[in-house]
């Protein structure tokens, strides 16, 4: 692809790597630069990458009415050779056209959308957090331009990558467990909607829940299928539970629950962590008559920001609360975290074709 550089002068460019002294948050801070691609006539064109800032928009866009937008999330880690890589882009890609499909959004071949990635952190590479724990977090999306109130789909649309150094998501790290409301009040995702896309419209949908699991002193909401029968998600996390003896239990995906490139992975690699991996329906009755008696030992959360996330407890909406692991991190919980970040921070050997390394473009 043939990107334009439009890009900031030497002077008002980090011009040293950056090594923050305190902890970074998540998703707040930005680099000096941004990619942008429009599509218009039935094409995608005019790749460039300019100077982070505003951009105009029409306030009759269709994505600022009716929501038509999607975006991916995925990480950058800095190895010991200094270089930096990209941790399976690619199947953010992929996830990326399987959103679009069904938001009726033209699709951008895989390999374009990861040069533009590449191309963004080769030009921002300085901002890499060099930092313990700390990544660049790559957040690429795809919102719908057409200026028209009627409802149909948009025309025109925009792709644009940003990237974030950014800290863990939970401030606490891998110490201390969260804690999931369990309700019934709301749902992610009804079937035959757009539960398995990255559509920004979830995320909006979703506040309200967060807002209400806060109320009970919890980070999210424990998702259950439209009928209160199954799990399904852990708020903004794919969730998993363990079993005595150490089997991974992630509940099967279907098209209310996104696809976690998490998940996938530590099903994939599973063998050499010294677990098993299976998914399958979880009955929400199941997982709590299984948490008293002793058979799961451990739970937890699974997602690109928030990596591996032990929940130590699930309270429901009378108050009422049941503790995994004592409220601690388990061992095996511990094992998988330490192992898939190993093999993300290039400390352990990742299966082929994980980690890409941003080559020098400029
Ligand atoms: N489920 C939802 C609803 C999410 O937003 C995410 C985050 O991306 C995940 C699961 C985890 O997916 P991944 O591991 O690909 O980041
Ligand atoms: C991610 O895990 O990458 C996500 O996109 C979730 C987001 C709400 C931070």
């Amino acid at each position: 692809m043939d990107i334009k550089y439009d890009l900031k002068p030497k002077s008002q460019r980090r011009t040293e790597p950056f090594k923050p002294d305190k902890t970074l948050p998540f998703g707040s801070l930005r680099t000096d630069h941004m990619f942008i691609m429009d599509y218009a006539d039935g094409e995608w064109k005019n790749p460039r990458i300019v100077p982070y800032g505003t951009i105009d928009i029409a306030p009759g866009a269709t994505v600022l009415h009716y929501g038509q937008a999607i975006f991916e999330g995925a990480k950058a880690f800095k190895h010991e050779d200094k270089e930096i890589y990209t941790f399976r882009l690619d199947m953010n890609a992929k996830r990326m056209n399987k959103s679009a499909e069904i938001l009726c959004i033209p699709k951008i071949p895989e390999d374009i959308q990861m040069e533009a990635v590449h191309a963004l952190i080769d030009v921002d590479r300085l901002w890499f957090p060099e930092q313990e724990g700390a990544s660049l977090y790559i957040r690429p999306f795809i919102f719908a331009t057409q200026d028209s109130l009627g409802l149909h789909v948009s025309a025109t649309y925009k792709f644009m990558v940003i990237i974030s150094p950014s800290g863990p998501y939970y401030p606490k790290g891998f110490t201390k467990p969260i804690k999931l409301l369990i309700t019934k009040k709301f749902h992610r995702a009804a079937p035959g909607g757009t539960g398995n896309a990255k559509a920004a419209g979830n995320y909006a949908a979703s506040l309200q829940a967060g807002e209400f699991a806060a109320k009970f002193g919890a980070s999210q909401v424990l998702y259950l299928d439209v009928t209160n029968t199954y799990i399904e998600e852990a708020g903004t996390m794919n969730h998993y539970h363990i079993l005595r003896g150490g089997t991974v239990i992630i509940p099967e995906f279907t098209d209310t629950i996104l696809k976690s490139i998490t998940s996938q992975s530590i099903i994939e690699i599973a063998g050499k962590i010294g677990v098993k991996a299976k998914q399958e329906r979880v009955r929400l009755d199941n997982f709590i008559e299984g948490i008293k008696s002793g058979e799961i030992i451990e739970a937890g959360g699974l997602g690109t920001a928030a990596v591996i996330s032990p929940v130590g407890e699930y309270v429901f909406e009378d108050g009422n609360s049941i503790n995994v692991n004592n409220n601690e991190v388990g061992k095996y919980s511990k094992k998988i975290y330490d192992y898939y970040t190993g093999i993300q921070t290039g400390k352990i050997e990742a299966p082929k074709g994980w980690l890409q390394k941003v080559e020098k473009r400029v």
